[in-house]
C-alpha cells in the first residue's frame, strides 16, 4: 500500500456500526405511531448503505433488534418483525445494484419464520457483492455472543488436559475465531443516534477499542450530513491502541 494510500485508509473507519435510536421519539414528535416511527426508520436504510459505501466504508452494522427489545409490546414486536422481513424483500434489488452484500449477527433460530427465511433469501442472493457489508444484527446482544463463543470454545474438546493446554493459549484474537459469524472487522466508528449514551449491549466484543459518537438526531430524520460529521469528527481522532501520542505521532522509538 503506498503511503497515500495508507492515510486514507486511516481517515476512512472500516467498520461503522450504527445503533439506530429515536424512532419512537421522533413518530410522537410528529403525532405518528411507534410502528410509523420504525417505518420511517427502515427508509433510511438504504441511504445509509449508500452514503457509507461512497465514502470508503468496508463493513456497516445496522442493529436492527436487541436482544432486550423482546420486552417491548406484543404488537410493537410484532409491528418490527413484519417490518424486518418485508424490508429485507423490498432492499435486496437495491443492495444488488449497489454491490452491497448482507450478512446477519444474532440469535437468528429463535426469530419468526417470515424473517428467517426472508434473511436467509437476501444473504444468498447478495453473497458475491463485495463493495460493501451489511451486518444486520437482529435478536443481537454482546453478552449472549460471549457467552455463546465461551460454548463454542468449550465444545471442541475431548479431554480436560486439551481445554488446559488451549486456555493457556487464548488469545483475544483466537477467541474471535470461537465466536458464530466470519469476515466481521473490529468496529472502528459506533454511532448512536437519538441522544443516548449508552452502548445497549451492541457489538461489546468489537468495539473494545471503537471510537464512540453519539448524535441527537433521531434515526428516520438522519441524514447524509449527519453521517459526515460523524465521519469527519473521526478523522480528528488519535487513535492510540494504548501507545503514546508521540509513537502513535512516529516521534518516538518504538
Ligand atoms: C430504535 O428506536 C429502534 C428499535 C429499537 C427497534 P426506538 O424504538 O428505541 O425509539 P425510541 O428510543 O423509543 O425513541
Ligand atoms: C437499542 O435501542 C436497540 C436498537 C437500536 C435495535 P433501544 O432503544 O432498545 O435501547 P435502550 O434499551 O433504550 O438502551
Ligand atoms: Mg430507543
Amino acid at each position: 500500500m503506498s503511503s497515500s494510500e495508507d492515510q486514507i485508509s486511516q481517515r476512512v473507519p472500516q467498520h461503522v456500526a450504527i445503533i439506530m435510536d429515536g424512532n419512537g421519539r421522533w413518530a410522537k414528535a410528529q403525532g405518528l405511531s411507534r410502528l410509523e416511527g420504525h417505518k420511517q426508520g427502515a427508509k433510511r436504510l438504504r441511504d445509509v448503505i449508500r452514503w457509507a459505501r461512497d465514502a470508503g466504508v468496508k463493513q456497516v452494522s445496522l442493529y436492527g433488534f436487541s436482544t432486550e427489545n423482546w420486552k417491548r409490546p406484543k404488537l410493537e414486536v410484532q409491528g418490527l418483525m413484519a417490518l424486518i422481513a418485508t424490508m429485507l424483500s423490498l432492499e435486496t434489488p437495491k443492495m444488488m445494484e449497489e454491490g452491497a452484500r448482507l450478512l446477519a449477527l444474532g440469535d437468528i433460530s429463535s426469530l419468526p419464520w417470515l424473517v428467517r427465511k426472508a434473511l436467509k433469501r437476501a444473504m444468498n442472493t447478495t453473497k458475491g457483492n463485495t463493495s460493501v457489508d451489511v451486518i444486520l444484527c437482529l435478536n443481537y446482544g454482546g453478552q449472549q455472543e460471549i457467552i455463546e463463543g465461551i460454548k463454542n470454545f468449550c465444545s471442541t474438546f475431548n479431554t480436560d488436559a486439551e481445554k488446559e493446554n488451549a486456555l493457556l493459549k487464548l488469545t483475544p484474537e483466537s477467541f474471535t475465531t470461537c465466536l458464530n459469524r466470519e469476515d466481521i472487522l473490529p468496529v472502528d466508528l459506533l454511532i448512536r443516534t437519538g441522544g443516548e449514551k449508552r452502548i445497549s449491549n451492541f457489538h461489546l466484543w468489537d468495539a473494545a477499542y471503537a471510537e464512540l459518537y453519539f448524535t441527537d438526531t433521531n434515526w428516520p430524520a438522519y441524514s447524509e450530513s449527519d453521517l459526515k460529521a460523524a465521519l469527519d469528527d473521526y478523522v480528528s481522532r488519535e487513535r492510540r491502541f494504548g501507545k503514546t501520542s508521540e509513537q502513535v505521532q512516529g516521534d518516538a522509538d518504538e
